[in-house]
């Protein structure tokens, strides 16, 4: 089956054309990004408003790139998914309501797909992972582990999600938006450890986060030592990502764990999300991995962060079980994903 996937919850623009085969294998035939990067620049973070805007001006355009790169006309699609949240809601409107008008026009039917589901499922296209697996989320607002299969979640953030915390440790430092990859950039260059940082939550039995004490740590030795040199600001980076990659290790170590026990051995602990980009990140994860009798599956960093494959591999899965919505499906900016009925 074809399925076009569309995605605008927060600043990328995407469109994508997925096939899956009768061997319930994926394969992406068209896959565009456009980022939002530079708008949001002047701002050092996403601004709605501009977002959804932005989303107007380009979806069309990039819609129809992917229906030509992928050689397809509309009417050889089984479906249309859009992401129906949880973000932005100006955005998922925008996005949503497209794929309602191409769904209504070209008779096919409509796949309302939760965003973290998307990323949640990106590993069964890549690497065709069977449920289930232990799923690490963790982007610019969601920190989860998960049982995916069940969707069932084991652990969360009370507070900052990760690639929060990075983008707000980015923004103390005077360093360009979005954050991770120029945190990661500087922490090659510095000394992990210079700066005492706590590391929250280290040890529980509980797989659950809590990262906004570490930011505050982090600027609390800033201060210290300000004003930076170019070599503070490395090694604050450096610091800070040691200090996360210690914390993802121990949290991971519990939440598998936690899976085990609750669910016998996982078939593979899966990353997915913008902050699974992180070299370092994904180290630890390999590590933790292996300490723990599985293997770690990581999709390639273009299908971590947002994109449209991974709406479209969703949808191809739900319209597989039979799983379609109907034109008045309300976008949601909060969709939490474990009530959500599960692919299986
Ligand atoms: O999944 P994503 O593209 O968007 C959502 O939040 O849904 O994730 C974006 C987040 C941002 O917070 C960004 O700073 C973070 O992922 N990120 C990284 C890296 N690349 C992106 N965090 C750490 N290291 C990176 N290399
Ligand atoms: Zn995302």
């Amino acid at each position: 089956m074809f399925v076009l996937g569309i995605e605008t919850t927060c600043d990328e623009t995407a469109a994508s054309v997925v096939l899956r085969g009768e061997d319930e294998r994926g394969q992406i035939l068209s896959n565009i990004v456009l980022s939002q990067t530079a708008e949001h620049q002047p701002y050092g973070g996403v601004v709605p408003e501009i977002a959804a805007r932005a989303h107007v001006e380009v979806l069309d355009h990039l819609i129809a790139r992917a229906m030509n790169e992928a050689g397809l006309s509309f009417n050889v699609l089984d479906g249309i998914a859009a992401a129906a949240g949880p973000g932005l809601i100006g955005g998922v409107i925008v996005g949503l309501t497209t794929a309602k008008g191409i769904a209504l026009v070209c008779e096919k039917p409509l796949i309302a797909v939760n965003h973290l589901e998307a990323h949640a499922l990106t590993a069964r296209l890549t690497d065709g992972v069977p449920f289930p697996y232990c799923l690490f989320l963790a982007s610019g607002g969601h920190t989860q582990i998960l049982n995916v299969g069940e969707y069932v979640r084991l652990g969360t953030t009370a507070d900052d999600a990760i690639g929060e915390a990075f983008d707000k440790t980015a923004k103390l430092l005077g360093l360009g938006y979005p954050g991770g990859p120029e945190v990661e950039k500087e922490a090659l260059k510095g000394d992990p450890e210079r700066f005492i940082l706590p590391r929250p939550m280290l040890g529980r039995a509980e797989a659950d986060f809590s990262l906004s004490g570490l930011k505050t740590a982090l600027r609390i030795e800033a201060e210290k030592v300000a004003p930076l040199s170019d070599q503070d600001v490395s090694d604050l980076c450096a610091s800070f990502q040691q200090a996360v990659v210690d914390v993802v290790t121990d949290r991971l170590h519990a939440g598998l764990r936690l899976f085990r026990e609750r669910f016998g051995g996982p078939n593979a602990l899966v990353v997915a999300g913008g902050v699974a980009v992180n070299q370092s990140i994904r180290r630890a994860l390999h590590r933790v991995a292996g300490e723990q009798g599985t293997v770690l599956v990581a999709p390639p960093p273009e299908l971590c962060t947002d994109n449209g494959a991974m709406i479209a591999w969703a949808g191809c899965e739900r319209l597989a079980l039979g799983l379609v919505d109907t034109l008045d499906f309300a976008p949601r900016a909060r969709w939490p994903l474990d009530p959500l009925a599960g692919p299986r």
